[in-house]
């Protein structure tokens, strides 16, 4: 394994309850003045913002309410929170929702506070955190990104047409509350979608060096099998509560840095994604959906044996009578199946893509990574497009 130091700073409360039971006690260790974030209205028709609501009263808070926060944040969105929180003095930011409001979150919590301009000395550069963000506590309400246990926060510059996003530690939130029955009411197609991401970001991190025998990658075996069944579960009966709080935490697992350790990680595909997504405002997992087989039918010669390992042990493929290319290849395919299976688009056209879209422009605009098995180009990325169209 390549050398780490790993440390994940928030606190997490997990199961049935837990925000009924935590949260008042949770947010008296803070000032009077909440910064209540969410999105388009979902907690407010599924109940989750009373019980959260009556749990702030309890504490004695006085309530500031950000909403409308959109999918697939915008810089603007988090500039109105950030007037919002300074204007009101907040003491604390309570995200509930899901990556989008998460995120949002995340990016106010640094523009409340920072003096100059987030976006050129965050997002568009390598700089860091040097001083304290407001405190940041969230709800998950939808299984998908696991920004809950991590310090990314995601964010589409509409004028620049850029959307990316970076780990920051001090950007985690302080606690996270994962109550999986509040992801009951989560439509199936976001459902899957989210589930689909979850799956995308074990992959991203699998399909890279080192490939000798390690902790990381065998967890991420585990952990992609568990989300094909719990998908399916749920599918099933969306009320199932193993499959829901399993998805749950395989989420937080695959994003809250632990598979990560020891791993180059590739991240390719999610750079695509989010590019499709500046342009398009594309669903983030379902963008993935579209782009994950195609990219790995370009790439799997040059990770061989890692695309055989998935075949057998992530979809159960004999490698009796196989090649290694056909094996690896079937591994491929198995994960095409499944994408269809569970309902998710299969080209871009399906995705919503409009023929009319400039997709030299979107490709011109992707980063390239250093950690994948072969460095995309621009021209490759733009023939991965096409071919997805
Ligand atoms: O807005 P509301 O009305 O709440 O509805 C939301 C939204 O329409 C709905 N929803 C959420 N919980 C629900 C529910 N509907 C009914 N019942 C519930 N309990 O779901 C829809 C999608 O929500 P959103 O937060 O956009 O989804 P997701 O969690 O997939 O987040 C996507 C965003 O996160 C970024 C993505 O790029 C995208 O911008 N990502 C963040 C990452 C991170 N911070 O680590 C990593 C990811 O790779 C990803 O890039
Ligand atoms: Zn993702």
């Amino acid at each position: 394994m390549n050398n780490f130091i790993f440390e994940n700073a928030t606190k997490t409360f997990f199961g049935k309850g837990c925000v009924k039971e935590y949260l008042t006690c949770l947010t008296s260790h803070y000032g009077e003045n909440v910064m209540l974030a969410y999105g388009g209205g979902s907690i407010k028709k599924n109940g989750i913002y009373e019980e959260v609501m009556e749990s702030l009263k309890k504490a004695g808070k006085n309530v500031i309410e950000f909403s409308g926060i959109m999918a697939n944040p915008t810089y603007a969105k988090v500039m109105e929170g950030a007037r919002l929180a300074r204007e009101n003095k907040v003491d604390l930011i309570l995200g509930v929702g899901g990556g989008s409001v998460m995120d949002c979150c995340k990016a106010v919590s640094l523009a409340a506070v920072y003096e100059g301009d987030v976006w050129t000395d965050f997002w568009a550069s390598p700089g860091f955190v040097d001083f304290e963000p407001l405190p940041l506590g969230v709800i998950v309400t939808v299984a998908g990104t696991g920004s809950e246990m991590n310090g990314g926060a995601v964010i589409t510059n509409e004028a620049l047409k850029i959307k990316t996003g970076r780990d920051y530690p001090k950007c985690n939130p302080q606690f996270a509350l994962m109550d999986p029955t509040y992801t009951y009411s989560v439509p199936e197609k976001q459902m899957v979608s989210g589930g689909f991401d979850i799956l995308s970001h074990i992959m991203e991190t699998y399909f890279s060096e080192p490939d000798e025998d390690n902790v990381s990658d065998d967890i991420s075996e585990a952990l992609m099998r568990g989300v094909i069944r719990d998908l399916r579960a749920a599918i099933q009966n969306p009320r199932d509560y193993t499959a829901r709080s399993n998805l749950m935490w395989e989420s937080a697992m695959a994003e809250n840095r632990i598979i990560k350790l020891g791993k180059r990680t590739d991240f390719e595909c999610h750079q695509m994604e989010h590019q499709l997504g500046a342009y398009t405002d594309c669903n983030h997992g379902a963008g993935l959906a579209v782009l994950h087989p195609v990219y790995y039918r370009h790439i799997y010669k040059n990770g061989l044996s890692k695309f055989q390992r998935f075949a057998v042990n992530v979809w159960g493929i004999s490698p009796n009578g196989k090649s290694g290319e056909e094996l690896a290849l079937a591994g491929v395919e198995a994960l095409a199946d499944f994408i269809r299976e569970i309902g998710l688009p299969t080209s871009l056209r399906a995705l919503g893509v409009k023929e009319s879209t400039d997709l030299k422009a979107i490709a011109d605009s992707c980063n390239l990574v250093p950690g994948s098995y072969r460095q995309m180009t621009h021209e490759e990325i733009l023939e991965i497009f096409k071919e997805c169209y």
